[in-house]
C-alpha cells in the first residue's frame, strides 16, 4: 500500500535545491514539512517558513516519517541518520562517507527497527547502481564491478587530457559547476570514489569493508609528462574504483588511476559522467553510464529513493547472509606505470617484473608489477611524494608475488 510521505530534509545545498526543483517540476506527491540548515545568514530561494536550524525539530517530530539527509558533514549526518532510524523514521541519504564509515552499524539498526536506509544518490549520481546490484544481481556471482565513480576527477581528466586545459582551471570549473565536494581533496585524492566503492561492495558481495582497509590513490600528482606519455600511446587516464573476484570466494579492491585504450568500455566516458561495468557469471558484461555529479542528476536519485519509501522498500543485503563467507585480500599483483622525480621516493618499493624504465632529468618512470598490499602500506605516505601511479590494466598472475626474494627487484639495481 502506498504510504503518505511527510519529509524532513537536512541540507539545502546543490543536491537539496536540485531535489526541490525536481519536486516543483513533477507531480510527485510528498509533503516537505521542514528543512534543517546550518547557516542562518544565507539567503534562501524558497519561503523562510520551510527552514529550521534545530535538528530535533525534525527528528522529534512524530508526523515526519521520512528523513532526507543531504549535508556534507559525515559525522553530523551520522548522528542525524542514527537518531532518525532509532525513532522509527525511514532515511534517504546522499552521504557516501557517512554510509561507508558506519554501514555495518546502520544496517543493524535498520534491521532492529524495521526501518529503511536508502542511499542510491550516494554512489554514482544518477546511475541506479545500488538498487540494481541489490535487486537484479542478488543471486548472481559477480566477477567484478568497476568504473568511474567520481565526476569531478573525470571532468578534470577530460579537460586536461582532451582539451589541454590546465589542472587548476579544470578543478575550478568543476567546483563552479557544483560537482566537487566542499574539500576537493575528497575528489582528486580518490576518497569520494573510495566511499562509493564500499557501498557497491556491500551490495555486490554482501561485505562491509571499512574504507581505511582499501588502497586509494588520486590524480593530484598528475603531471604534463604523464599526459604526454598517455597521449603518445593512444591511451586515456581514468580514475577507476574496482572490486574483482580473484579466487572462488575472494575479492580484491582498489581505487586508482588507470590507463585505458580505445577498446575499453570507459574510454569514452567523459566530463562529469560516471560509468560502471558489471561482469557477472551469466549476464556477462553490462555497462551503465550517466551523470555522476550535479544537483539534478543526484537529486533524481534521491527522488527515486523517496519514491521507493512510499512502498517501504529496503535493501535486504541478501549476499551478506549467504553461507560461504567471502574474504578480502590485498595480496595481489598489479602492473603500474610509476612516474617519479627522486629515486629516494621509490627506494622502499619492491618491484617485480620491470618491463620498461625511462630515466631522464625531467621524466623518470618505471612500468613494473607491484603488490597492492605494499601500496596499501604506503597509503598515507605516497601523497607526500612526487609520484604519479597508474594501473596499466594488464592482468598479472598471482604467482609473480610468490618466491618474493628471488623475484624482487629494486629500481636502484637498474640505475
Ligand atoms: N563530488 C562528487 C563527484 C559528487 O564529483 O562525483 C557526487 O558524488
Amino acid at each position: 500500500m502506498e504510504k503518505k510521505l511527510k519529509i524532513g530534509m537536512f541540507g539545502f545545498g546543490c543536491v537539496g535545491q536540485g531535489l526541490y526543483d525536481i519536486f516543483t517540476k513533477t507531480d510527485f506527491q510528498a509533503e516537505i514539512q521542514l528543512i534543517c540548515v546550518k547557516d542562518k545568514s544565507k539567503k534562501r530561494s524558497i519561503d523562510a517558513s520551510y527552514f529550521t536550524y534545530e535538528k530535533d525539530d525534525i527528528l522529534d517530530n512524530p508526523e515526519i516519517n521520512l528523513v532526507v539527509e543531504m549535508i556534507d558533514d559525515a559525522e553530523a549526518a551520522y548522528e542525524i541518520v542514527k537518531k532518525a532510524l532509532l525513532k522509527g523514521k525511514n532515511v534517504v541519504t546522499a552521504n557516501k562517507k557517512m554510509v561507508a564509515l558506519h554501514i555495518e552499524e546502520l544496517v543493524e539498526i535498520q534491521q532492529q527497527t524495521g526501518t529503511s536506509l536508502l542511499y542510491e544518490a550516494a554512489a554514482c549520481g544518477s546511475i541506479p547502481i545500488i538498487r540494481t546490484l541489490a535487486e537484479y544481481y542478488d543471486n548472481e556471482w559477480l566477477y567484478s564491478v568497476s568504473g568511474i565513480f567520481n565526476g569531478t576527477s573525470n571532468y578534470i581528466l577530460t579537460k586536461v587530457i582532451q582539451e589541454n586545459l590546465d589542472y587548476p582551471t579544470a578543478l575550478k570549473q568543476a567546483q563552479e559547476l557544483g560537482f566537487a565536494e566542499t574539500d576537493p581533496t575528497a575528489d582528486v585524492g580518490a576518497f569520494d570514489p573510495l566511499y562509493k566503492l564500499c557501498l557497491v561492495v556491500a551490495q555486490a558481495y554482501g561485505k562491509f569493508i571499512p574504507p581505511q582497509e582499501i588502497f586509494n590513490y588520486g590524480i593530484s600528482s598528475l603531471a604534463p609528462q604523464d599526459i604526454q606519455y598517455a597521449k603518445e600511446k593512444g591511451l586515456k587516464i581514468k580514475l577507476i574504483a574496482a572490486v574483482s573476484k580473484v579466487e572462488d570466494r575472494e575479492i580484491t579492491l582498489s581505487v586508482m588511476p588507470y590507463f585505458v585504450d580505445a577498446k575499453h568500455y570507459l574510454y569514452n566516458v567523459e566530463n562529469e559522467y560516471n560509468g560502471v561495468v558489471v561482469e557477472a557469471a551469466f549476464s556477462d558484461k553490462q555497462i551503465f553510464i550517466g551523470k555522476g555529479a550535479g544537483g539534478h542528476p543526484t537529486g533524481s536519485a534521491v527522488l527515486s529513493d523517496i519514491s521507493a519509501c512510499r512502498y517501504d522498500y529496503r535493501y535486504e543485503y541478501r549476499k551478506a547472509h549467504q553461507q560461504e563467507a567471502i574474504s578480502y585480500t590485498r595480496h595481489y599483483p598489479i602492473e603500474v606505470y610509476l612516474r617519479y622525480q627522486d629515486e629516494r621516493d621509490i627506494a622502499d618499493i619492491d618491484f617485480y617484473e620491470i618491463s620498461e624504465q625511462h630515466i631522464a632529468k625531467e621524466f623518470k618512470y618505471v612500468i613494473a608489477v607491484i603488490s597492492l598490499e605494499q601500496l596499501f602500506e604506503l597509503k598515507t605516505d605516497l601523497p607526500q611524494r612526487n609520484i604519479f601511479i597508474a594501473n596499466t590494466g594488464r592482468r598479472v598472475a598471482r604467482e609473480v608475488l610468490l618466491g618474493t626474494l628471488e623475484n624482487k627487484i629494486a629500481v636502484s639495481d637498474f640505475i
